[in-house]
């Protein structure tokens, strides 16, 4: 039988303002999909959290895109949203963008990243959970991972992966997808992913055929909610699930990426580029400026349709000088206050509240 891994995610509140989870949401997520697993609707389930975001990690067996999954994940939600109400908590109910469920959470604001597969021997699985940025801060760490043979040395020498992988691009923007094979299409998979904000990694498919071809070996969420809101209403953080070893990239080759604290959009009001910052999930409290935005890694053994307890792997004192990287380029954008590179170029301020403030100097301006 195949096991799907499921993350759906959303901000129903924050504590305070923007900073993190209140544990009465968690507590209550809990439950949720504690009485879900007695009742066999989920097989397992792990509650994590990084930034405001409350991240659902949930096994089953119903396939990616299940009705009974996502509306158990919208309606956890929508419980942990009556005690955000309760406690005045920021923002309560912010991502729940729709009254009523409609049968699959995407479009309804929160964000989801699943895949189905066939057990192998072993299972390694690694859960990346993002706050205060959005998908394509995605892009360089999985292209590191699948595609660069500088950061993950299977590349070169596990003859498994020579053959290369597919990469699954999605067009944000035009609601388009596009797939790629490397190594020898690189040069134009970076030519479209580079424009983080446009072309974001959706999906990656091994080509050695030592996994299925048709099962994802990684996933990532890119629901935009401006797109769904069409206005601003916070950024996208994402969240992604990646296999690793035998014939993917090991498990240290995954998190290797993240060594280097690469620029995303995001931070503070979503309209600045900060550097991402790995960290515990106790760490994950963005507090200066809102951030810097956070990345937390945790690790699953999945055996037989369960997911176990995770390894918080950006605990690591391996990645304190990352941290320190991260906090000392923090430092330097700031300096740079309203204006570019550190505030997001005119065209991604579209889905801000910035627009607004432009609109009432419009008639201002005289011809020249
Ligand atoms: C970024 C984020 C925060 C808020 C900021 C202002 O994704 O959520 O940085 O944008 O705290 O929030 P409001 O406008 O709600 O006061
Ligand atoms: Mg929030
Ligand atoms: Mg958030």
């Amino acid at each position: 039988m195949k096991t799907t891994l499921s993350i759906i995610k959303a901000d129903v509140g924050g504590f305070p303002g923007h900073s993190s989870v209140h544990p009465a949401l968690l507590k209550k997520a809990g439950e949720e999909l504690e009485a879900a697993k007695k009742n066999g609707k989920i097989k397992d389930y792990f509650v994590a959290r990084c930034g405001d975001d409350i991240d659902l990690i949930m096994t089953h067996d119903k396939g990616p895109d299940n009705e009974e999954v996502h509306k158990l994940a919208w309606d956890t939600f929508l419980a942990c949203t009556e005690e955000a109400k309760k406690l005045k908590l920021y923002g309560a109910g912010q991502d729940l963008l729709s009254d009523t469920f409609s049968g699959n959470i995407k479009g309804m604001g929160p964000g989801s990243a699943e895949i189905e597969f066939e057990e192998r021997a072993s299972e390694p699985i690694i859960c990346f959970l993002m706050d205060k940025t959005e998908p394509g801060a995605f892009n360089l760490p999985i292209f590191r991972m699948f595609g660069d043979p500088f950061s993950t040395a299977g590349l070169v020498i596990d003859e498994s992966m020579h053959a290369g992988f597919e990469f699954e691009v999605y067009d944000v923007m035009a609601n388009k997808t596009v797939t790629l094979n490397t190594p020898e299409e690189t040069y134009d998979l970076l030519a479209l992913i580079g424009g983080k904000s446009r072309y974001v990694i959706k999906k990656i498919h091994a080509r050695s055929g030592k996994v299925p071809k048709e099962e994802a070996v990684a996933c990532v969420s890119t629901d935009k909610l401006s797109k769904i809101a069409g206005k601003y209403v916070g950024k996208d953080d994402p969240v992604a699930v990646v296999r690793c070893q035998s014939g993917l990239p090991a498990v240290g080759e995954a998190l290797e990426p993240w060594a280097f604290p690469h620029l995303v959009s995001g931070w503070m009001r979503g309209s600045h580029n900060g550097p991402i910052m790995p960290c515990s999930m106790e760490d994950a409290v963005p507090s200066r400026f809102d951030g810097p935005p956070r990345v937390v890694a945790l690790g699953f053994q999945v055996a037989n349709g369960m997911l176990g307890q995770p390894l918080d792997f950006f605990k690591d004192v391996a990645f304190d000088k990352t941290r320190e990287k991260s906090s000392e380029i923090a430092e330097y954008m700031r300096r740079h206050g309203p204006f570019e590179p550190h505030r997001l170029p005119s065209e991604d301020m579209e889905y801000t509240t910035l627009p607004a403030v432009l609109k009432k100097l419009e008639g201002r301006f005289t011809d020249l």
